[in-house]
């Protein structure tokens, strides 16, 4: 093992630069996964990251549905429309290709599977869009899931929630949600994803300008 050292922001760093595969990049200790790999990249040793690991890390967006939105266009139109799911994740498309943003767009009624898409996500999103749907007014464990991803989160309802019966009113997500759209059709989908497009790019002209990048937030 050749390891060599250097120090970032007073954080020690050590990487094995053997061969031609990635490095071993230790961070006080702890072997890393791919978020280390910006930190790497300022180092002045070992290869710089893939480039198109680092770009769909900045640009990739996670849309993600809960129960019942597999059916809509069929379920309550008066309520949810006449726009199928399909019909949905081609708009968001749409948007994600005028700015250039990679999408992956998921539906489940299932609760576990909405939280290892969250999970997924963590390691290589730039930020979330999720409607989950009645998991909304029930699920603590989607609450700490989102709670444990760094990027932006915007919580979509297509009805307005608080326009309807007293349980909709309380949102688990919404304490972690940067930002809610409720009550704009399906239209809220594309506005959360032109929300994000902007928060992503103001955060490349950031970094371009030599600031931190690490702050999707504001
Ligand atoms: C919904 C509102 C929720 O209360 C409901 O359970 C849904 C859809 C909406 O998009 O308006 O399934 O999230």
């Amino acid at each position: 093992m050749t390891m060599c050292h250097t120090e970032v922001n007073g954080i020690k760093i050590a990487f094995d630069i053997r061969g031609s595969g990635p490095p071993l990049i230790l961070i006080m200790g702890y072997r890393l996964n791919s978020r280390a790999w910006p930190l790497a990249s300022r180092c002045s040793i070992g290869p710089s990251p893939p480039v198109s690991q680092d770009l769909s890390m900045k640009r990739l967006v996670y849309v993600i549905n809960g129960p019942n939105l597999n059916l809509l266009g069929k379920r309550q139109p008066a309520i949810y429309g006449h726009e199928t799911l399909a019909d949905v994740e081609a708009a968001c498309r749409r948007v994600a290709t005028e700015r250039k943003l990679e999408l992956k767009f998921h539906q489940s009624n299932r609760e576990y599977e909405i939280i290892d898409w969250i999970h997924e996500a963590r390691e290589t999103a730039a930020g979330i869009a999720i409607n989950p749907a009645a998991f909304t007014h029930t699920s603590v464990a989607i609450l700490d899931a989102l709670n444990a991803f760094d990027g932006p989160v915007f919580e979509i309802h297509i009805s307005n929630v608080h326009k309807r019966e007293a349980f909709r009113h309380h949102s688990y997500v919404s304490s972690r949600a940067d930002g809610v759209i409720a009550g704009f059709g399906t239209q809220g989908y594309t506005l959360a994803l032109q929300r994000l497009a902007h928060l992503i790019d103001e955060t490349a002209a950031k970094k371009d300008k030599g600031g931190s990048a690490t702050d999707l937030g504001s």
